[in-house]
């Protein structure tokens, strides 16, 4: 069992870095595997709707977002963290997760996903509500928690003061944890939900 996390930062040891290391020692504790990919670091533009990937099963631009892609197909469950910028997400990380979700064809139903925000002080809600999208528009079931998985901080380290934070992401790794592994359990017993041919209203006839 394995979890890829995502780190929306530009610091490798910064807060969201910290919040993802409370996750990461509960899983091992669980006995899952983990990943960390810093995507916050890396020169990422958007998508550019050009819908290459139709044709090509991947995005055009073979960058890090085809290197994710891989490994989030063998994943059993996704975490997405992000420092909150102007109330949003990270314009890397959602560079990223535009492409990401848009380019790929595997199916993600039932992969689990948790999103995570950090930020000094307003509009970690907003961001982490903006991430979770991606999870439901995919089948993605969500781990939640003991409140919304938000921490607070500014410089690098100060989220670790931020108690209550950290125990939020340790409650939302073990929810996590347990999910993915009762859903395992259902897909041995009761196999995938059975999947309907899709059905696209654009509204424009
Ligand atoms: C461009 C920019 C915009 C920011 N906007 C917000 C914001 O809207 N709300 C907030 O609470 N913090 C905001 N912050 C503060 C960061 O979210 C905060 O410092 C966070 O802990 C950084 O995480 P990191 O150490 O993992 O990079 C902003 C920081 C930057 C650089």
């Amino acid at each position: 069992m394995k979890v890829l996390m995502l780190n929306g930062s530009p610091h490798t040891n910064g807060n969201t870095a910290l919040a993802l290391g409370q996750l990461e020692a509960i899983f091992e504790q669980e006995n899952i595997k983990t990943e960390i990919i810093q995507v916050g670091s890396q020169n990422v533009h958007g998508c550019t709707a050009c819908y290459g990937c139709a044709k090509l099963g991947k995005c055009v631009f073979d960058d890090i977002v085809n290197k994710i892609a891989s490994k989030f197909k063998r994943a059993d469950g996704l975490v997405v963290a992000s420092p909150v910028y102007y109330a949003a997400p990270n314009a890397t990380l959602s560079a990223v997760l535009d492409r990401l979700f848009f380019s790929t064809q595997f199916d993600k139903a039932m992969k689990v996903g948790a999103a995570l925000t950090v930020g000094r002080r307003g509009g970690l809600s907003t961001a982490f509500d903006q991430l979770n999208k991606y999870f439901m528009i995919s089948g993605m079931p969500i781990a939640t928690s003991q409140y919304w998985n938000c921490a607070h901080g500014q410089k690098p380290g100060e989220v670790l003061q931020d108690e209550e934070g950290m125990q939020i992401m340790r409650t939302l790794a073990r929810h996590m944890a347990f999910l993915m592994k009762s859903i395992a359990l259902g897909k041995e017993a009761y196999g995938v939900p059975e999947r309907e041919d899709f059905i696209a209203t654009n509204f424009v006839r």
